[in-house]
């Protein structure tokens, strides 16, 4: 959760939701593990409660909570260092932590524990991902006779469904859950316990951060094995897009960038852009030529298998690019060998390096999006409000957000491609190149792109409107 501790787009969503949550009006509480890397942050902190103790598969154990002393920001960290105080969070470079079961478990009882502790029944639980949505088991064979959350609905949201937390059978013995949940209607996946089944099927309503998204996991392709169970949930399924903190991402505002400018004067872009080449060690672009930029986790989702192979033919284009990311050494060090072949065509920083992404989404005219698969994508809308354009693989809420430019009609934001196939990647960077280099063309979609409004205010409203339905 931003401003504390990110690897990716689930902490800029829980950052931002809870705030509009609350600008609207309602009373919003967050958990998160207090992790080393929020402790290193040092930001300011008040005990909320000291050793709160409770029932850990049949011994006490005990815990605390601090809040953040942040004026408005209800955000609750759960103290357990022998979980949390740990360098990574979820997993190392050597693989997942192996006893996520335990720590997030803790984690999900834990927080139920604090808002009793806190004397807080929420009106909803919201649970994100598999991490918290254990705690839907809790809240109904732990605390069905509770007094306390007789009241309480919840909602699962599914940010990405390949990631499901997955544990050996005497978990559930190991995090005080009855070992009879261990039965395919219950908590049983292929022979392991699946965490996140718990928010799929004991949510009052299951939500994803696309439409298209909602759509895809009923399928077997997008469904991880899950998409039986999905379609039987469909009636409370529903998708809601992200939104965009724009007090973040404002290339009129934004202190990270040599300067700053907006839509009615762009001359601050082309300073960004020699910034961006200079910081990447590339050499100046000629101005007929644009700069595609890249900010991803390097892993399989996000279409890199496509870009590694489309390499070859990306560069005789003309066309620069940069690249930040960390991710899979396989990866890595294909990207290594590109780099070394077309020194000054490509370059890559192996870091997780927030000011510099906010170098690339201003610097860059075109911003590349190959993913296999995306439940939504923060990293499209953030460059269309930079004036970066979007090329897209169509699927999940990259389809969703972006609609393919015409030039005739001076309509859309970006390019998409629907095949998952390297010709099909080339084929749309050349499309973009075509309208790049009719200016009049060119400078229509970057006002229609900078002028799309992904602003949270929406989003939060439409998460207010489903938890009415659910309460
Ligand atoms: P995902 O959550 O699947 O990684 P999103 O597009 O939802 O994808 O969000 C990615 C977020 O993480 C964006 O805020 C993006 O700027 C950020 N990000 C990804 N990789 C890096 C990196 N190497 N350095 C800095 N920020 C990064
Ligand atoms: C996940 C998805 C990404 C989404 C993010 C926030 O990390 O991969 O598409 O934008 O969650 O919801």
């Amino acid at each position: 959760m931003t401003p504390y501790a990110k690897t990716g787009g689930l902490a800029d969503v829980a950052g931002a939701l809870p705030r509009f949550l609350a600008k609207l009006g309602h009373e919003v509480k967050v958990f998160m593990p207090f992790y080393r890397e929020v402790r290193q942050k040092g930001v300011p902190l008040l005990k909320a409660a000291d050793r709160l103790t409770f029932d850990w598969t049949g011994h006490e154990e005990s815990f605390s909570v601090w809040e953040s002393a942040e004026g408005g920001d209800s955000t609750y960290f759960i103290d357990k260092p022998a979980f949390y105080d740990r360098e990574h969070l979820y997993e190392t470079p050597a693989g997942d932590y192996p006893d996520n079961g335990l720590r997030f478990a803790f984690f999900s009882k834990a927080s139920l524990e604090a808002l009793k502790a806190l004397n807080f029944a929420p009106d909803v639980l919201h649970v994100h991902d598999w991490q918290a949505a254990i705690a839907l088991a809790y809240l109904k064979y732990v605390y069905a006779g509770s007094p306390f959350f007789k009241d309480t609905k919840s909602l699962c949201t599914i940010h990405n469904l390949a990631f499901q937390g997955l544990f050996d059978k005497n978990v559930l013995q190991a995090i005080g859950l009855p070992e009879r949940l261990f039965n395919i209607e219950d908590l049983e996946f292929h022979g392991k316990v699946n965490f996140l089944k718990a928010g799929i099927l004991y949510a009052s309503a299951v939500s994803t951060v696309s439409y298209r998204y909602s759509q895809e996991i009923q399928t077997p392709e997008f469904g991880s094995g899950l998409d039986g169970l999905l379609r039987n949930r469909s009636d409370v399924l529903t998708g809601i897009l992200n939104g965009v903190d724009y007090s973040a991402w404002n290339p009129a505002t934004d202190a990270f960038l040599a300067a700053n400018y907006t839509p009615s004067d762009l001359s601050g872009k082309a300073a960004c852009k020699k910034d961006l080449l200079e910081t990447f060690g590339l050499p100046p672009s000629r101005s007929d030529m644009p700069v595609i930029g890249m900010v991803s986790r390097l892993t399989e989702q996000k279409g890199l298998a496509i870009l590694c192979e489309s390499l070859g033919n990306l560069f005789p284009l003309g066309v620069k690019l940069v690249i930040l990311g960390t991710g899979e050494e396989k990866i890595r060090q294909t990207l290594e060998t590109a780099k070394r072949r077309y020194p000054s065509f490509f370059s890559l920083k192996m870091a997780f390096d927030d000011p510099l992404a906010h170098k690339i989404y201003a610097g860059s005219d075109l911003f590349l999006i190959p993913s296999r698969y995306e439940p939504c994508g923060l990293t499209q809308m953030y460059s269309l409000k930079y004036g970066t354009i979007p090329v897209v693989r169509a699927t999940g809420g990259l389809d969703d957000s972006i609609q393919e430019f015409s030039p005739a009609e001076g309509q859309g934001n970006g390019f998409k491609f629907e095949d998952y196939s390297p010709p099909a990647l080339l084929e749309a960077v050349q499309t973009a190149l075509k309208v790049y280099a009719q200016k009049r063309s060119w400078n229509a979609l970057v006002q229609n792109a900078m002028a799309c409004d992904f602003s949270w205010e929406r989003s939060a409203q439409e998460y207010i409107l489903l938890y009415q339905n659910i309460i």
